[in-house]
């Protein structure tokens, strides 16, 4: 299969990161079917990524035939089933690999032989989701970052039996969709989490020993070095329970005692403070 070939694509898990992968898909003039369990979120979806459009088309970046024709590309549906006509299946549920694990397991039923399967996920190893399915060398990792249709970047992570057929063409897709590929191998993390989340971590522990408030660390990050989003209020972006399940993964997997998650963190968590999809933070926001 070339990537001229792919003509529809699933994506499975309508939230904030499937329904930008679904639009970026659909932008970059592909079939997609946006599939989740519920009318409700696939309706909160083709919403958001309505607004999301409105939005290019008011900055000049997209034409409003672009949008219409663009909107017009995207299906939602409830079933599982609907994915059988996709060449490219692209993952995006919950950070669980039983849960992940068990999509894959009926995706493979549902899906011809050469379907390649793509997994967004930030930090669950790809070679162990991939051995779920009987076809790991189509089994890849197409990590998107948040905001998904703003940012230029796509991890292709290799799992051990990733065929260089599945990743080229997956390199070549992401280039489709006006991203950047940068091939990475499967650790844990992968590069962007490896990286980010011990400075996210260690704002964290700058916080809690008392270093500065938070405002004072987001300022020096931004101020100091030019990030566009300072590390407590990229936390809260991101969501604490996700920031914490990753540096779990790779504590675990890496072993090393600098990836362990900050007490502070954990018990952000334990209140039910997980950043801006909470209302509540490290800074608080209109819900
Ligand atoms: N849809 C369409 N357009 C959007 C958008 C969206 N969802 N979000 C932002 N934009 C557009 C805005 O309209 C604006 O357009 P113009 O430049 O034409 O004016 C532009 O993006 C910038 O947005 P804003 O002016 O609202 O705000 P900003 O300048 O602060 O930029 C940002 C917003 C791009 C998100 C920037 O703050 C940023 O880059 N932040 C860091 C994001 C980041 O680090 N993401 C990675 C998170 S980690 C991850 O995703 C992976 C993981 O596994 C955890």
């Amino acid at each position: 299969m070339t990537v001229d070939d792919i003509k529809q694509v699933a994506v499975i898990g309508s939230g904030t990161m499937g329904n930008g992968i679904a639009q970026v898909f659909a932008q970059s003039g592909f079939g997609v079917i946006l599939i989740d369990l519920s009318e409700e979120h696939l309706n909160r979806a083709v919403s958001t990524i309505t607004g999301s459009m409105e939005r290019l088309v008011k900055k000049e970046r997209m034409s409003a035939d672009d949008k219409d024709a663009a909107l017009s590309r995207l299906a939602t549906s409830t079933s599982l089933a609907q994915a059988k006509t996709a060449e490219v299946v692209v993952e995006a549920v919950t950070e669980n690999l039983d849960v992940k694990s068990k999509i894959f397991g009926e995706l493979e039923s549902i899906c011809g032989p050469e379907t390649i399967f793509a997994s967004n996920t930030s930090s669950l190893p790809i070679t162990q989701l991939a051995n779920t399915t009987s076809r790991a060398d189509k089994f890849i990792g197409m990590h998107f970052m948040n905001p998904v249709p703003i940012m230029k970047l796509v991890e292709v992570i290799r799992g051990l039996a990733t065929s260089q057929e599945t990743y080229d063409l997956t390199a070549e897709l992401s280039k489709r969709l006006g991203k950047t590929p940068v091939e990475v191998n499967d650790y844990p993390g992968f590069i962007a989490n490896r990286i980010l989340m011990p400075m996210i971590n260690e704002a964290i522990y700058a916080h809690m020993e008392g270093v500065g408030t938070v405002e004072a660390i987001d300022e020096v990050m931004k101020l100091g070095m030019g990030h566009p989003m300072g590390p407590l209020f990229l936390a809260d972006f991101i969501g604490l329970d996700v920031c914490l399940a990753i540096l779990e993964v790779m504590h675990d997997g890496l072993g090393d005692p600098k990836y362990r998650p900050c007490p502070l963190l954990k018990k952000m968590v334990q209140a039910g403070y997980l950043g801006r999809k909470s209302g509540r933070g490290f800074y608080t926001y209109d819900k």
